[in-house]
């Protein structure tokens, strides 16, 4: 069996190639990435001499690379994580979000379509998207999978578009989807643009913790391992045409969480208590700010009997001490363009 995995040198995905290279060594697992500043191969290094994992560099947004390697590698299944995948790049730049996570997402699916010429006995494509394509939440109730779309910026209006267009190619072309939306993820190999691993890095730099606006929205954090526990059980287990919503059952004002962080910093880094805290400081609110997304995940773990495996203080802990313990990685991806990025952000 072959499985094409799309952004698999991410974060989440890299989480996804790891679990499925070593666990299925029956499964040759193409990992197609187009290396943007999100992807690395070093968070792979430890899966790429394994005999069924293979890295196709190429781009989804190219048709014809796309057919070309559907016809030449014969893929079975289909988990499609590729993605612009930052909220404040996507207000900078919509369109870039247009082109990867629409019309790639689409040009998969037609590649999908045409390569499995309608036996689809044994074929699956599974699309990773996010609940962010839900909107925002008041301070009460949780996103089921019946929610109604309602996006708010240009990330989850492509994500959006993107689910939307794979639900559409079930219906008309019978195509064996399944689709996840997941909550905010955080863990090793994140990407220091996102909040968690952006302060970890601010803290060991001593440089400011910038908490846009007053800092009372709240998100819903699950450790990226249970993530690709779940792509993993939904990708075997999951029923066809369904939508799974998957969450942490871990609700944190973002300020809250970043006064956590900050303690269990000042452990791990032996500084006085209360140290890195004087470091947080308030500032303009990003444009379109979702106030509250939180996941009501019932129906996979009743259905799969999924449920994440740490506690958020276990999570933050092993998190904090990979990215200590990984400095070099820290500081190839904030080396270069980043600080151009960060400039342009945060000034
Ligand atoms: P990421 O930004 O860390 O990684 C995205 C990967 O996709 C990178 O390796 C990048 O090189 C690759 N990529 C980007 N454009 C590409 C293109 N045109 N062709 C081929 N490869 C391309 O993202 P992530 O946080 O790991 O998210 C992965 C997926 O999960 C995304 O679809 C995202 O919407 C979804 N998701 C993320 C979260 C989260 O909290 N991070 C939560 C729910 C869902
Ligand atoms: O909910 C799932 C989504 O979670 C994924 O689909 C996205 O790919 C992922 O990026 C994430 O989106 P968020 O916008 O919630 O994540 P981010 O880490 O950018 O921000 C988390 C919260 O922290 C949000 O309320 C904004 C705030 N924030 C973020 C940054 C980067 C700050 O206060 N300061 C910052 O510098």
């Amino acid at each position: 069996m072959n499985i094409l995995i799309t952004g698999g040198a991410g974060f989440i995905g890299s989480h996804v190639v790891r679990r499925f290279v070593k666990n299925y060594p029956n499964i040759n697992i193409y990992n197609l990435d187009a290396l943007t500043y999100a992807g690395n191969l070093e968070n792979l290094r430890d899966v790429e001499n394994a005999p069924n994992y293979k890295f196709l560099k190429g781009d989804i947004v190219d048709a014809d690379y796309i057919n070309e390697i559907f016809n030449k590698y014969k893929f079975d299944g289909v988990i499609h994580l590729a993605a612009e995948s930052h909220v404040d790049r996507s207000i900078t730049d919509p369109l870039a979000f247009v082109k990867t996570n629409v019309f790639g997402t689409v040009n998969l699916l037609n590649a999908s379509v045409s390569s499995w010429k309608n036996d689809f006995s044994e074929k699956r494509f599974y699309h990773v998207s996010t609940d962010e394509v839900y909107g925002s939440l008041g301070d009460k109730g949780l996103f089921l999978e019946t929610t109604a779309y309602d996006p708010n910026s240009p990330y989850s209006a492509s994500k959006a578009s993107s689910d939307h267009f794979v639900r559409a190619y079930g219906e008309t072309y019978g195509l064996p989807f399944v689709i996840t939306n997941c909550s905010n993820n955080y863990g090793p190999n994140h990407f220091p643009e996102k909040l968690i691993p952006l302060f970890i890095n601010n803290i060991i730099e001593n440089q400011p913790l910038p908490v846009y606006g007053d800092g009372k929205y709240t998100r819903d954090w699950l450790y990226v391992e249970d993530h690709a526990r779940a792509i993993d059980l939904v990708y075997h287990k999951g029923r066809k045409y369904e939508t799974y919503n998957i969450g942490g059952f871990n609700e944190w004002q973002n300020i809250d969480l970043v006064k956590l962080l900050c303690k269990q910093m000042d452990v791990k880094l032996g500084r006085a208590e209360g140290t890195s805290e004087k470091l947080i400081t308030y500032v303009k609110d990003r444009p379109g700010h979702d106030l509250r997304y939180a996941i009501d995940a019932t129906k996979i773990n009743e259905e799969l009997g999924w449920e994440p495996s740490v506690t958020f203080e276990q999570g933050l802990e092993k998190t904090i001490d990979w990215y200590l313990n990984n400095k070099e990685w820290l500081n190839s991806v904030t080396s270069g363009s980043y600080k151009e990025y960060y400039q342009k952000m945060y000034n």
